[in-house]
């Protein structure tokens, strides 16, 4: 029987998971009678689902905290749960800094949140943050019925065994797993049945994917392609260690694979890889690069790189811009270095701020002209296009082309959910514009 109406509020940090976890999250919660809200004043329930990539990021759930509580003061039948990374790893210490907080959850045992909302109920405060022997998965509600865009995030692995120098993942998420493909199928296939027609296949190593039966990520591929109304799949992230033969060869292969590669490499310097773990050096990357290529000529490449890391000199700056001009990325994410505790990064000598701040103002810089270059080269071709929601201006819609690039156009709300064919007209910093052909 489900309870009475209630209203959720789920703010989402950091990565496309976190998303994919708060949608979950929502459907976890619909039998307790909980709907989803956009308004936390409307709230009785209110999860900051967190990420503790960076130093601000984690800051950034403490002061959301704080403006939540006039919230709970002037509504005590509020209440407020932290979920996500920030939860995994600093549990206790959120329930003792933050009185207005009622439950605790990590990213591995959200499928817990009602029965946790039960103890609430009874006065506790509940902390569940185990890396549990049952998957999450097999407790979880089917949530394709409460989906209304044509895209679609579908976590396919989770958690990381790579350890690089830098990163909390391994900790906050945990080992890596890959759920069944068949699991997946099905999933695929119900969100394929409500209208989905693009699905991006996530997992923070995510082309280490390799299932209990020995399926990888290029056989997953090519039975998602099967799925009848699915057109169009990604997947992200990947670990340039991880890029296998036959995925890459699917890419050669199969339509439905979209060309576009999320494949982070950190730095352009070997000294530096070498001290981050990230177990290849610049060339190995480059040359995996070539092969990507050759198999898709059209292949669109996007990457992260971390500036400032501890003990890098301008020589490994400068191999780092060299390497955004070898590979000529579409678009790419660059962050300052933050020493994140319990990693084994956090104790070296760190590089000063000023330094860090203008190493980053100089790749973002040249990480922009590519970008720029590459979206001027699309002006003037015509781009099957997937037409995701009305834009900014009324008779507009906003799609993606093959290569993740926002695309605004006009065009009729009947529309939506279709992949039509755009003349692209002009680039602007952050996407195309452009009309439909016929
Ligand atoms: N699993 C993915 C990405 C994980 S985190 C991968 O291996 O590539 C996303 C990005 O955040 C990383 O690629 C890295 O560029 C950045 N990042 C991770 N830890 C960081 C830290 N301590 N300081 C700054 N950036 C960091
Ligand atoms: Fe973090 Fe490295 Fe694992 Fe990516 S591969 S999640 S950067 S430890
Ligand atoms: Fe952040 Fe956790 Fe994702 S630390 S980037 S939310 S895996």
């Amino acid at each position: 029987m489900s309870e009475s109406a209630k209203k959720l509020f789920v703010k989402t940090y950091g990565c496309q998971m976190n998303v994919y976890d708060s949608e979950r999250m929502a459907a976890a919660l619909a039998p307790k009678g909980y709907s989803r809200t956009e308004t936390p004043e409307d709230a009785d329930l209110i999860l900051l689902n967190t990420c503790h990539i960076r130093e601000k990021a984690a800051e950034k759930v403490y002061s959301e905290l704080g403006r939540l509580n006039p919230l709970k003061q002037s509504n005590p039948d509020l209440r407020i749960g932290v979920a996500g990374c920030v939860a995994q790893a600093e549990g206790e210490e959120i329930l003792s800094r933050a009185p207005g907080v009622d439950l605790v959850v990590g990213p591995q045992v959200y499928h817990r949140l009602p029965k946790m909302l039960e103890q609430v109920q009874a006065g506790e405060r509940p902390l569940e943050t185990d890396f549990p022997e049952e998957d999450k998965f097999d407790h979880l509600p089917d949530w394709a019925a409460t989906r209304k865009s044509p895209t679609a995030f579908l976590t396919i692995q989770e958690g990381c065994d790579k350890f690089c120098a830098f990163c909390v993942v391994p900790y906050t998420r945990g080992a890596e797993v890959s759920r069944p493909a068949g699991r997946v199928e099905q999933e695929a296939r119900q969100l394929a049945e409500r209208g989905v027609v693009e699905i991006t296949l996530l997992g923070q190593n995510v082309n280490a994917y390799c299932d209990v039966d020995g399926v990888t990520l290029a056989g997953l591929v090519d039975r998602l392609s099967k799925i009848e109304g699915l057109q169009r799949i990604r997947y992200t992230t990947s670990h340039p260690n991880d890029m296998a033969d036959d995925l890459i060869d699917a890419h050669a292969r199969e339509e439905k694979l979209m060309p576009y590669l999320h494949l982070p490499v950190q730095s352009g310097s070997d000294r530096i890889l070498k001290a981050m773990n990230r177990k290849h050096t610049a060339a190995e990357y480059l040359a995996l690069i070539e092969r990507i290529r050759a198999a898709r000529p059209d292949m669109a490449f996007s990457g992260d790189f971390i500036v400032g890391f501890p003990g890098e000199t301008d020589e490994d700056f400068e191999a780092t811009l060299r390497i955004v001009e070898q590979v000529r990325y579409a678009h790419a994410y660059s962050f300052i270095y933050s020493p994140r505790p319990g990693t084994p990064a956090a104790g070296r000598e760190d590089v000063p701020q000023d330094v860090k701040s203008e190493r980053l103002q100089r790749l973002q810089a040249l990480i922009k002209q590519y970008q720029v270059e590459f979206q001027e080269n699309l002006v003037g071709r015509t781009l099957p296009v997937l037409l995701e929601k009305p834009g900014r201006n009324p008779g507009q819609m906003t799609g993606k082309s093959p290569y993740l690039t926002a695309v605004h156009l006009d065009a009729p709300k009947s529309l939506a959910g279709s992949i039509v064919d755009v003349r692209i007209t002009a680039s602007a910093p952050n996407s195309l514009s452009g009309e439909l052909v016929g």
